[in-house]
């Protein structure tokens, strides 16, 4: 198995054998983390440091358990109590951090570009765990080795990102991804929400939901991002899911055995039903939390193997 890359930045940087490679490996720890005794000792020996500067709760969560169960000793810096408080910058952290040795860096950052520049000033591995609206591959990874589990294959299925794909780096780093293993998608949101140059990765768009789902084997929904934004994107909540909320009437136009995802954190009743989100028949978001942990562990397991011959 070959895995060329000394950093794990984006998907745009992979190709479709690496990322195969992930998903193999990844296969064998989703094996393990179903066992009561679930460590490895591939990790063991070295330090991995978790800096996040903006919240999360899943990803964080499971880059340590990942790190843990590799055996890697895991030190998850809070970073709204560090020195950035003191204006320390983004930098000058990553090189003090640095000067401590550490092997892997998983960053999390909100503006795009952060973690490429900070990945250029160390000397470990770095994994982006997400920075601004660019990239998160590790989610797009654990989504496509769901995808891969669930319909048996990830190449020709007719896949639908959902929503607020202005604002998302996992509608960014999947649609890239998808893409590469040639994949049909669709594109459905409000034109405030769809950029036009998304079509450009050769993407449909579509602003009417139901004709956008029309036979998709996956739909993919995504969060409201409030947070990037700074203007009157949508009308109101209750319209938003009058036009783009999945329900259980919507999924009908998609194909009989489509499946349901969504990344995480989810507002259940502005862009997802509730209880379909947790219709265990229809839903693998379960199953996108538990892929996560076995990808992190390949995607670790394959940077730190890349470390050990370098050095
Ligand atoms: C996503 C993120 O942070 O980009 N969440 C996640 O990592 N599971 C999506 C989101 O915040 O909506």
């Amino acid at each position: 198995m070959s895995f060329a890359h000394r950093h794990l930045l984006g998907i745009e940087q992979l190709s479709p054998a690496d990322i195969t490679a992930i998903l193999d490996l990844a296969e064998t720890y989703v094996a393990l983390n179903r066992q009561s005794a679930k460590h490895s000792d591939v990790l063991s020996g070295l330090t991995q440091i978790n800096m996040f500067f903006e919240n999360s709760t899943r990803t964080q969560a499971s880059f340590e358990l990942a790190g843990k169960r590799l055996g890697a000793d895991v030190m998850n810096m809070s970073m709204q109590a560090s020195s950035i408080k003191k204006g320390e910058t983004l930098i000058d952290t990553a090189m003090t951090l640095n000067a401590m040795h550490p092997d892997l860096l998983v960053v999390r950052h909100p503006h795009s570009g952060a973690v490429d520049l900070l990945a250029q000033k160390v000397n470990c591995a770095v994994l982006n765990a997400g920075d601004g609206r660019h990239e998160h591959p590790t989610q797009a990874l654990l989504d496509a080795l769901t995808i891969r589990r669930a319909k048996g294959r990830l190449h020709r299925l007719n896949i639908a990102i959902c929503g607020d794909i202005a604002h998302s780096r996992v509608a960014r780093s999947n649609l890239i991804l998808l893409g590469k293993m040639e994949n049909r998608i669709r594109l459905i949101g409000p034109p405030t929400l769809v950029p036009g140059q998304f079509a450009a990765f050769g993407a449909e768009v579509y602003d009417d939901m139901r004709e956008g789902l029309k036979d998709v084997d996956v739909v993919m929904m995504l969060r409201l991002q409030r947070e990037r934004m700074d203007g009157g994107f949508i009308p109101s909540e209750r319209e938003y899911y009058h036009r783009y909320g999945l329900d259980r009437d919507k999924l009908g136009l998609a194909k009989a055995d489509a499946i349901v995802m969504h990344p995480g954190p989810m507002n259940r009743g502005v862009e997802i039903d509730g209880t379909l989100a947790d219709d265990i028949n229809r839903s693998v978001i379960q199953e996108q939390v538990e892929m996560g942990v076995a990808v992190r562990m390949a995607a670790m397991e394959l940077l730190a193997r890349n470390q050990r011959e370098a050095a």
